[in-house]
């Protein structure tokens, strides 16, 4: 048997269909500087690497933020509405929510994500362990504007958006999101968000550059998947993963380095790299509470409250809809 007959199947398929992965990396990769977005990390391998990051002892996000949720679920909870419908923008791992909607008195899960797969699975998984909880899923791209289930209609509105994801977002684009997320909630509506704040750079460094290798990983599986699925012919063992801070930018960047002259085909197209050339991976913005208290209100919400940790790694806000 053929052992590359599967993924030579896959990659004609795209090849004549136009997938907007196939599309983003050909002209990603186009560009000067090269680049992919983060969003096509979140493969199989890639979901799975994720959630090994989160529990490395240099990335503090993901446990900072439980515990920032965990700690402060009676005063989030009496901020928000009783019989609220909770909107969650990419619903990943429902450990997070799990602490809102045992803490708060919900009146639905609504999880948004585009991958309707995944999307299923966890939705079967909470239904066993709250069964009187209505969970509406919605299979969508969290990013552009979706319509909310009709069973939610009468209920009150909560965004939520854990995790720092906005910070993958550039500025701009951080702005038309909460804007899409205030047109799609609607008048009176409430969010709470998680964002990671700006601190010492070495603790901001040795997060995106963790000892055991596994962000490494992780960054370089988006050729993997580049390789599997666009037929691509890339020699990971000829990048190397690097992410630095962007102090003026406030933001962590990775990168995937090539260690020497090459030239890559990915779907019939040749792209060629100098030596030490870089794709540009992924943007990790750092707000201070300023920062972010501004760009909320820029973008249609009052910012109502705000938590963070006693060592102020990360910050949860409760957002309200600006009329
Ligand atoms: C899921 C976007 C919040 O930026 O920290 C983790 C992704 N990248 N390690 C982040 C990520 C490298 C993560 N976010």
């Amino acid at each position: 048997m053929n052992v590359h007959a599967p993924a030579l199947a896959e990659a004609q398929r795209f090849d004549q269909q136009t997938s907007p992965f196939a599309d983003d990396v050909l002209d990603g990769l186009s560009q000067h500087p090269k680049r992919l977005s983060p969003k096509y990390f979140y493969d199989a391998a890639g979901s799975e690497l994720f959630e090994q990051i989160t529990l490395l002892p240099e990335y503090y996000p993901t446990r900072t933020e439980l515990s920032i949720l965990h700690d402060r679920g009676g005063a989030i909870s009496a901020i928000l509405p009783k019989g609220a419908a909770l909107v969650e923008f990419g619903a990943g791992a429902t450990t997070k929510v799990r602490l809102l909607l045992n803490q708060c008195a919900l009146g639905a899960y609504v999880p948004v994500d585009i991958s309707g797969d995944f999307l299923k699975a966890q939705a079967d998984a909470l239904r066993q362990d709250l069964p009187d909880l209505a969970i509406h899923p919605v299979a969508a791209d969290f990013t552009a504007p979706f319509a909310l289930p009709e069973a939610v209609a009468g209920m009150p509105k909560v965004g939520f958006f854990p995790g720092s994801t906005l910070g993958n977002f550039e500025p701009h684009e951080a702005c038309s999101f909460l804007r899409s997320a205030r047109e799609i909630l609607g008048h009176g509506a409430q969010m709470v968000i998680g964002v990671d704040l700006e601190k010492d750079e070495r603790v901001l460094y040795d997060a995106y550059n963790d000892k055991a290798g596994v962000t490494a990983r992780f960054n370089l599986n988006v050729l993997h998947r580049i390789n599997r699925e666009l037929g691509g012919n890339f020699d990971l063992s000829a990048f190397t993963h690097r992410a630095i801070y962007n102090r003026d930018r406030h933001r962590i960047e990775m990168h995937l380095i090539g260690r020497k002259a090459q030239t890559v085909r990915v779907l019939g197209r040749s792209f060629s790299f100098r030596a030490g050339e870089s794709i540009h991976t992924e943007s990790s913005y750092k707000y201070s509470l300023e920062r972010f208290a501004a760009l909320a209100r820029g973008s249609g919400w009052t910012p109502r409250a705000t938590w963070t940790d006693a060592a102020g790694m990360f910050s949860v806000h409760a957002l309200v809809a600006s009329d």
